[in-house]
């Protein structure tokens, strides 16, 4: 969302960020434009998988608990709420500024900014496949016991969102559209801490990715036997067979959805007193799916490149006394690989087969949130209100949630923004708008120089610290 979008759409929660002052970022939750008919998270997820995801050693390492299985409805809502930046406490950022579907849901940034600006101790994992993980653990440590568990933290953390539950459940409560997506996924329009958990469990698990040039291969061959041959070129099967061969990577990273089984300490520093992980050094590792586009790798997002990383298993593994047996030589020390500069390349490029873009462009994972131009107030509807809002700020500079054409500047230019979106809703951005350019009058000179005296008297008042007391302006529609 580009600020231009963030201040049209914001104020929906004015209140609200008032209650969180003094450190209200000023920025819009905004309000979603779901599409009308179901998007089909089951199908997506469950049904539809391809053999080699619905059976077989990838089927059997799935952590959907039984009670909350993946649900339409229930997806649908935790994709709202993955990217509502009510969620944080000053509503500044959402589950996916951290975690963006262009990096398979990981974030390029080595740390990533929390809202207050703070740094996160570690890097943002990717999060696809996230479901297939038969230890059911959840965060680089596995401290959290299961998805339901970790989602509710970041939201909660002093860095990341820093925010209350029952202040949020308060807040989404006063939505018009939260009830109505609670009522549809669990029953009824109570929110719980459960519910918000359970549909952003949901979301997450859904974002499965199946449809990489690898996948091709498998489909075509047989789950045992993959046709890499027919689907590869010459350097991506050099990559392939080294990758389940001398390099060992399959050794950890296994299954056709390449999540590792447990934490592993994998040697990145001699000494593993920075951060010790799940352990002696031991961190987990997410799938390797889409890793050619994530920009970042490691725990603590040391590797920038998929060729680093390559370069470290080839000769910078460091020893230590509880670095993974599959990383030692026979001899006992660590694992040198001596790959040519061509294998280096090869394995990348066998990495880079794991590419889905179908999974990284879906709609079914995208933003829902929308613009809505002239909701000065962002509630989701341009009527009467935001006309008021708009006469509030007139003459003011700065960043205006008022500012509908985003010039700096509160003046007649966004009114006509106003004017023209005037009986819109959120529901008609997400449909595809009718006309709606309106009958309603330019506001009279009387008025805009009535405002701009008022617009002028609000600056030196802001100057003076005692204004007179008799300076009262009120302008009339
Ligand atoms: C400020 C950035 C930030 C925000 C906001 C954020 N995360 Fe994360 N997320 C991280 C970081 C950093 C980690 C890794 C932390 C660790 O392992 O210690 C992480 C880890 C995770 C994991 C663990 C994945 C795995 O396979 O172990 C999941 C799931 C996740 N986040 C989901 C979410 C959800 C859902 C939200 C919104 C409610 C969210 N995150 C908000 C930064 C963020
Ligand atoms: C002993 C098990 C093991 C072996 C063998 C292994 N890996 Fe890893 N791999 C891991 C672990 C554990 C991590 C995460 C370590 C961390 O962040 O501290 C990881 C991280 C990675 C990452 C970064 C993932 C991310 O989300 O940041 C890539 C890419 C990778 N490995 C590729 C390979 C390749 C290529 C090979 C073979 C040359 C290989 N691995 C061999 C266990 C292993």
């Amino acid at each position: 969302m580009g600020s231009k979008a963030i201040r049209t759409a914001m104020v929906w929660s004015l209140s609200v960020c008032f209650a969180h002052q003094p450190d209200c970022a000023g920025q819009s939750p905004g309000v979603p434009a779901l599409p009308t008919t179901t998007q089909d998270y089951v199908g997506y997820a469950v049904t539809n998988l391809p053999s080699h995801f619905a059976t077989g050693d990838v089927a059997a390492t799935d952590n959907t608990p039984a009670d909350n299985p993946i649900t339409n409805a229930g997806a649908t809502l935790g994709r709202v709420l993955f990217y509502d930046k009510r969620l944080s406490h000053n509503d500044g950022l959402s589950c996916a500024s951290c975690h963006q579907q262009s990096t398979g849901f990981g974030d390029s940034n080595q740390f990533s900014e929390g809202f207050e600006g703070g740094l996160t101790g570690r890097h943002s994992t990717a999060l696809s496949n996230a479901a297939y993980y038969e230890r059911g653990r959840f965060f680089w440590d596995e401290r959290a016991a299961t998805l339901e568990d970790q989602v509710l933290m970041p939201i909660q953390d002093a860095v990341e969102m820093g925010t209350d539950l029952d202040q949020l459940r308060d807040e989404l409560a006063a939505t018009d559209y939260y009830p109505k997506l609670f009522q549809d996924a669990f029953g009824s329009t109570e929110i719980t801490n459960d519910r918000i958990a359970g549909a952003l469990a949901q979301f997450v698990r859904s974002m499965v990715s199946y449809q990489s040039k690898y996948d091709e291969a498998v489909e075509i061959g047989t789950i045992e036997e993959p046709d890499f041959q027919s689907v590869f070129t010459a350097q991506e099967l050099l990559g392939q067979q080294l990758f389940h061969g001398v390099g060992r990577c399959s050794d950890c990273h296994t299954t056709h959805a390449q999540v590792a089984e447990r934490p592993q300490n994998i040697g990145l520093d001699a000494d593993n007193s920075a951060d010790e992980g799940a352990g002696n050094g031991r961190f987990k590792v997410m799938s390797l799916r889409n890793a050619e586009v994530r920009g970042r790798f490691m725990h603590d997002g040391r590797f920038a490149t998929l060729e680093e990383v390559v370069e470290f298993y080839n000769s910078g593994v460091q020893d230590n006394p509880n670095l993974a047996g599959a990383l030692r030589t026979n001899g006992g020390t660590p694992l040198q690989l001596n790959l040519t500069q061509a294998e280096k390349n090869a394995l990348v490029a066998f990495m880079e087969t794991l590419t889905d873009n179908t999974f990284l462009t879906s709609d079914l994972f995208s933003d829902p949130f929308v613009d809505l131009p002239g909701d000065y107030t962002g509630d989701g509807v341009v009527d009467i209100d935001d006309y008021n809002r708009w006469k509030q700020e007139f003459g003011q500079s700065g960043d205006l949630w008022s500012d509908g054409n985003d010039d700096g500047t509160v003046n007649l230019a966004d009114f006509t923004v106003w004017r023209d979106n005037l009986g819109r809703t959120w529901e008609d951005t997400a449909f595809g708008a009718a006309l709606f350019a309106s009958q309603v009058p330019e506001p009279s000179s009387a008025l805009i120089v009535c405002l701009l005296a008022a617009a002028i008297w609000g600056v030196s008042r802001r100057r003076a610290p005692t204004p007179p007391r008799s300076a009262v302006v009120s302008c009339a529609a």
